[in-house]
């Protein structure tokens, strides 16, 4: 079965039980400069999972197209994708456990005719938090899942979240057994050893997790779902990886036929990254280095890579553009619309980099040289980092580079000196490795630091449940959405201001570090990216007073950016407010 035959049946199917089909929000969320992309289907159902009223009623069903980037280095394997199509469907306060189950039930098995044989199925196992779910594995016994192939684990498994804190609960997860023999006795859908493999995931979404850890029952029960469209139909084709399907067979195919050298770990890599950054443009993503921009740029980058390692002709893309349009265009209506959009972007990529590439390439082979003759076999960081620094050559190609020369790379020292290099000419080195900052001036960069004071002020003042959901800023002023359920009163405000104006008056030092997003988490810095390019995050620190992820710039010292006023305090949206500050300079 095709994946959009799939799709077709999944949302006939929930419709014919009630729900209606809403439209795949965009991959780049709306008003949420927080998280990079759509990650899965619920995250733009949030207000209504805590109780906002969908104008589409209480039973809910889509397609969504999301992005997730923790794992682009795995791309290239048989599994990882960064794009990939969740089907999904929702129960706003409506049904729970039980019709949630059986509709799952009957869908796989009679829509989809998988063999109950074929299906096993995972339960929470209960902790302090939340009760062992009894419910769930007796709907499951009672539909027909013999209690053998019901599993119970704990919150690692059975448990789901989006980031850190959020609308949360117990699922049960449903697998597909491959028919692959069994690693050994111990065998289970927990494992990883691709016997089994994990097709959907329905959340009994009833909590709520606060920031410091501490769960509270939401006021309806909400069901979130998640099935994975290339998954699901890889496995109904009988196909070992999704680069096997139709989604991607016609790319994989003409990239046999130009490869002058063979790999297929490159052509997936290819042909994924390609897909991936076709959906992106095709949002509005354009490349840059900066946040989503860094993302999408990356993407495209590694794939001309993997182009050049295969020898194709960059010539190519144009050609190969346009056959995922054409593959892709049922599914994806607007990839034909925006096709020339989506060419020229990646072409002006594609330019770019090849520049960049021909510099550095140049650099990287005579360091190369050096290294043989001198018998070693480690790039020292310096040279990383000067061919960074020097010809805007991506760290990540230059390890990539040398591990295929056999060479490895002190990736350690190059982060030292990307650290040092940054404290010390802070606004010079920001506008060099962060290049699309060039645009920010003394202005701007002022309105970024206060942006920072004003959010911990807000945390200080009216709780810790106040959370960045927008942020925007112009030569002239910041504008900063937030989570706080009233309307701020006078003296809330006057308090705000004079916390900020004291931390610039203090004449703070702002340092930056880089670390890992666990590290960031650790030593208490707010933000919330919670799907973060690559696993190193900046972290800014303003004195004693804030600390939080971000990619900067920022002042070197709170005293110089004038005094602080809030013009302006009004909703934004249900349950989000919003301010208007300047900072006036004598
Ligand atoms: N939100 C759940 C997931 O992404 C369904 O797995």
């Amino acid at each position: 079965m095709k994946a959009i035959e799939i799709r077709n049946k999944y949302l006939n199917f929930f419709k014919s039980h009630g729900h209606s089909v809403i439209p795949s929000a965009p991959l780049i969320p709306e008003n949420d400069p927080s998280v990079l992309f759509t990650t899965a289907g619920m995250q733009p159902l949030v207000p209504y999972l805590l109780g906002e009223k969908h104008p589409a009623g209480t039973r809910l069903t889509d397609y969504q197209k999301c992005v997730r980037t923790v794992d682009i280095e795995e791309v290239g394997d048989n599994r990882h994708l960064t794009y990939f199509e969740m089907l999904g469907n929702w129960s706003l306060g409506d049904y729970f456990k039980e019709e949630s189950i059986k509709m799952s039930f009957d869908f796989l098995t009679k829509e989809l005719q998988i063999p109950v044989e074929k299906l096993s199925v995972t339960c929470f196992a209960g902790d302090g938090d939340c009760p062992r779910d009894e419910v769930s594995a007796k709907c499951w016994k009672e539909v027909g899942i013999p209690v053998d192939r019901i599993y119970f684990y704990g919150k690692d498994d059975n448990w789901w979240i989006a980031g850190e804190e959020g609308p949360c609960g117990p699922d049960t997860e449903m697998f597909y057994d491959t028919g692959k023999p069994a690693c050994g006795d111990n065998c289970q859908p927990s494992c990883d050893c691709g016997k089994y493999v994990e097709i959907w995931n329905n959340v009994f979404m009833e909590y709520f997790k606060d920031n410091k850890g501490n769960y509270s029952k939401l006021e309806q029960k909400n069901v979130d779902t998640g099935l994975g469209l290339e998954r699901m139909a890889m496995l109904l084709q009988g196909k070992e990886t999704p680069f096997d399907t139709e989604l991607f067979e016609p790319v994989m195919k003409k990239l046999e036929e130009l490869q002058k050298l063979d790999d297929i770990q490159s052509r997936r890599i290819i042909a994924e990254h390609l897909r991936s950054s076709m959906m992106i443009v095709c949002d509005g993503g354009r490349p840059s280095n900066i946040d989503r921009g860094y993302v999408l740029r990356r993407l495209i980058r590694r794939m001309i890579r993997h182009m050049n390692k295969l020898q194709i002709n960059l010539e190519e893309i144009s050609k190969l553009i346009e056959l995922n349009v054409e593959n892709l265009k049922e599914m994806y209506p607007d990839l034909e619309k925006n096709k020339e959009t989506i060419k020229a972007v990646i072409l002006e990529e594609k330019n770019k980099f090849v520049k960049t590439l021909t510099h550095g390439e140049k650099e990287f082979n005579k360091e190369m040289m050096k290294l043989k003759e001198q018998d070693k076999d480690v790039v020292d960081g310096q040279v990383v980092f000067r061919l960074y620094d020097t010809y805007g050559f991506p760290p990540e190609v230059t390890k990539e580079l040398a591990e295929e020369n056999g060479l490895k790379v002190d990736m350690k020292k190059f982060d030292e000196l990307f650290k040092t290099h940054q404290e010390k000419s802070r606004l010079g080195s920001e506008a060099k490795f962060k290049g699309g900052l060039a645009d920010q001036n003394e202005k701007t960069i002022s309105y970024h630091t206060a942006t920072h004071l004003l959010h911990q002020a807000l945390r200080t003042i009216l709780g810790e449940h106040v959370k960045q959901s927008g942020s925007n800023i112009t030569e002239e002023r910041l504008r900063f959405d937030f989570t706080h359920p009233q309307k701020m009163t006078k003296e809330e405000i006057q308090q705000v201001e004079d916390l900020v104006n004291e931390q610039i008056k203090r004449d703070l030092t702002v340092t930056c570090e880089e670390m890992s997003y666990e590290e960031a988490k650790a030593s208490g810095a707010i933000g919330l990216f919670t799907d973060k390019y690559g696993d190193r995050v900046k972290v800014y620190t303003i004195g004693d007073f804030s600390k939080e992820i971000c990619g900067g710039p920022h002042v070197t010292h709170t005293g110089d950016m004038g005094t602080f006023k809030i013009k302006k305090e009004e909703s934004s949206s249900s349950g989000i407010r919003r301010i208007k500050a300047i900072l006036i300079k004598e």
